[in-house]
């Protein structure tokens, strides 16, 4: 299939290039920025797009044509508080400026990858737990009212224009690779900074328990959604889960793959209370249901796999910072 990914230079396209290509796919990576070192190995095209210029969104789907998109541009959560303008126009005007082209390009499929950050505390008091699909939405921060928008639009346009907009909610994702100003980043920091400096101060608390997953099963999650028979599908954006550890849990878990590892943790008021806004755990039974959706990896199962990998990746010089 000829595919198209929109913000392919962040940690998700990283991945998911490389899986597209596997599965013998015809890859366009569009970016604002060039092909980072990092996603060399990937293959493919590479076209620079800022999604918030719509007349360039045009032209790179006219000229690629693509038939399904997989759209991953977004300014993630704690960035987003920091420059909500921005969060606005990349994560809603770019979105937008994506499904008209989906509309425009008679494109077959466009992929939305939503967020945890779409739930936030009910007035009446805590979210479920496990919280299922649908609840009542109450976002914190610009990232998730976006987010919550783009669910909205991807259902409009399914039914108003038959494109067949199909999503996930991702839980915070753990990779070898650099995210980028997300609030859960401080579990990707625990094995970074454990693995490199043998010590990590978290920006969160010990007891902050979110949803989790490891990237390996991100990425075939986005490849089962896209595949998936569209008679099966009963809704458009689901819940996916994996594991749900407290901060602490992790902490035990890196240890074990690296022995003597210390974790001392200093909440950041702003990154802690979008934390303590998501979910505990969520429920993705109607995943589990309709397209067979099912984790591989628990926490330990991530640990032994990641460690290695973000050795391989220290050592090849990859550039991290540590917040
Ligand atoms: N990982 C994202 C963030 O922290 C949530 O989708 O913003």
């Amino acid at each position: 299939m000829k595919i198209l990914i929109t913000g392919a230079g962040g940690q998700i396209g990283h991945d998911l290039i490389g899986a597209l290509i596997a599965a013998g796919h015809d890859v366009t990576s569009t970016d604002l920025a060039p092909r980072p070192p990092s996603h060399a190995h990937a293959g493919g095209a590479w076209h620079r797009l800022d999604v918030t210029d719509a007349v360039a969104v045009r032209d790179v789907f006219y000229e690629v044509k693509p038939e399904l998109v997989f759209h991953l541009a977004a300014i993630l959560s704690a960035r987003g508080e920091q420059d909500p303008r921005l969060a606005y126009d990349v994560n809603q005007t770019g979105t937008w400026n994506v499904l008209e082209a989906c509309r425009k390009g008679k494109v077959l499929r466009f992929i939305f990858t939503s967020s945890i950050a779409v739930f936030g505390p009910p007035p009446s008091g805590p979210l479920p737990d496990p919280t299922p699909d649908d609840v009542a939405l109450h976002p914190t921060t610009m990232y998730g009212v976006t987010k919550v928008s783009g669910e909205l639009l991807s259902s409009y346009y399914r039914s108003r224009f038959g494109v067949d907009c199909r999503g996930v909610r991702f839980p915070g994702l753990i990779s070898a690779a650099m995210p980028g100003g997300g609030s859960s980043d401080y579990a990707l920091f625990m094995y970074v900074d454990a693995v490199r400096k043998g010590s990590y101060d978290a920006f969160a608390r010990a007891d902050t328990r979110i949803p989790l997953m490891y990237m390996p099963d991100a990425v075939r999650a986005l490849l089962e959604l896209s595949m998936a028979d569209k008679s099966k599908l009963t809704r458009s954006i689901y819940n996916i889960a994996a594991f749900s550890p407290r901060a602490d849990e992790i902490a035990a878990s890196v240890q074990k793959a690296v022995p003597g590892a210390t974790f001392t943790y200093t909440p950041d008021t702003v990154r802690q209370g979008i934390l303590d806004s998501w979910p505990k755990a969520l429920d993705d039974a109607a995943a589990r249901r309709d397209w067979g959706w099912k984790p591989k990896f628990d926490l330990d199962g991530m640990t032994s796999d990641l460690v290695p990998r973000i050795r391989r990746m220290l050592e090849l010089g990859a550039v991290l910072s540590s917040h």
